[in-house]
């Protein structure tokens, strides 16, 4: 018999505005305009980072699939998890490999999803409690703040997949890791997807694809913030912008201004001004290093106990437990 799916909501619609109020504020009235990715994903915006997964130069999510398909086996035993806890985890299609796996061995009892985006999750967990017919429990919540709340129970295997790590800048990944490894059990693992450094070409057209769907996630951030808040930005008066930062090893989005204009923000009683090409950061994408990964995770106590790459060794995944 299919159970339905269990709905925790940690991040409510009026908390959601609230730390959208405080971000937008703060990172609008900045000297370097910025905004924090999280608030690209309303539905349109999950929807269209699910178009950017199918692009041609999108390869991450091709090359983090190769790595599942070939290795879910090595996951599954080396993990031995008999639950998985999916953060940020979007449509969980890549990640039924996984799941596929630990069902055909008889260890999966448990699916726990989580992500900040209400509608995607609701429809991914319906479709995998059907599909796998264990129970599942999808959590309307913010991986940085409610891990605790879902920590708990059984052998979890913590997947955090699509290089969504790399939009943290050093000293967050750091804090993020550290909550990670606070809440997993000593028999838990973490698998972690991370984009690696290669070619900066490759990497530009990753995030400025010829079809202009990352352009169209970009200004999403700007259809959300008229929706949500009341401002009244003109989406088309920015241009999208992908740039390799050499010095810290990641991609940035930006919007650039094409005029100087002022923007209203009703719900924040804010004017922000705009230069002609002043630009507002959207989002980094951090490429790692194997070796200074694994740094990273031990410095907070995680141990990398295996990595995989795909064949062209453009994505990495690795599997972390908590260091003895
Ligand atoms: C880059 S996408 C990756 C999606 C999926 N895991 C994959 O591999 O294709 C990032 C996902 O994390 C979610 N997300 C972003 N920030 C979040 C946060 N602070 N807490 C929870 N989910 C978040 C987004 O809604 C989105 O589904």
């Amino acid at each position: 018999m299919v159970r339905p799916p269990v709905v925790d909501v940690f991040v409510t619609p009026a908390d959601r505005e609230a730390a959208m109020r405080e971000d937008v504020r703060r990172g609008l009235t900045a000297r370097s305009k910025s905004l924090p990715p999280v608030w690209f994903y309303d539905e349109r915006g999950s929807l269209l980072f699910d178009e950017i997964t199918r692009l041609p130069e999108y390869y991450l999510t091709r090359s983090e699939r190769a790595i599942l398909g070939r290795h879910s086996e090595d996951i599954a035993a080396a993990s031995s998890a008999d639950g998985l806890v999916e953060l940020g985890s979007g449509t969980s299609e890549k990640t039924r490999l996984l799941l596929d796996t630990m069902a055909a061995r008889g260890d999966l009892r448990r699916i726990v999803l989580l992500d900040i985006s209400e509608e995607v999750l609701a429809e991914a967990a319906s479709r995998l409690s059907t599909d796998y017919g264990v129970e599942v429990r999808a959590v309307v919540g913010d991986f940085r703040t409610d891990l605790p709340k879902i920590s708990g129970g059984g052998r979890q295997l913590w997947a955090f997949l699509g290089s969504t790590v790399g939009n943290f800048p050093p000293t967050e990944r750091r804090r993020l890791f550290s909550e990670f490894r606070a809440s997993m059990g000593p028999e838990d693992h973490l698998l972690l997807g991370t984009d690696l450094v290669k070619d900066p070409d490759r990497l530009v057209a990753a995030y400025d694809d010829s079809a202009g769907v990352t352009a169209a996630f970009n200004r999403n951030v700007l259809v959300v913030l008229n929706r949500e808040l009341g401002a009244d930005f003109d989406p088309d008066g920015f241009e999208h912008r992908a740039v390799w930062n050499a010095e810290h090893r990641w991609i940035e989005m930006r919007l650039r201004s094409l005029s100087a204009h002022t923007v209203h923000i009703a719900e924040l009683e804010l004017d922000v001004a705009f230069r002609d090409g002043e630009e507002i950061l959207t989002e980094i994408s951090a490429k790692f290093e194997p070796e200074g990964l694994r740094h990273e995770l031990e410095s907070v106590g995680l141990a990398s106990a295996v990595t995989w790459k795909d064949p062209a060794g453009d994505f990495m995944l690795t599997l972390a437990r908590a260091a003895a």
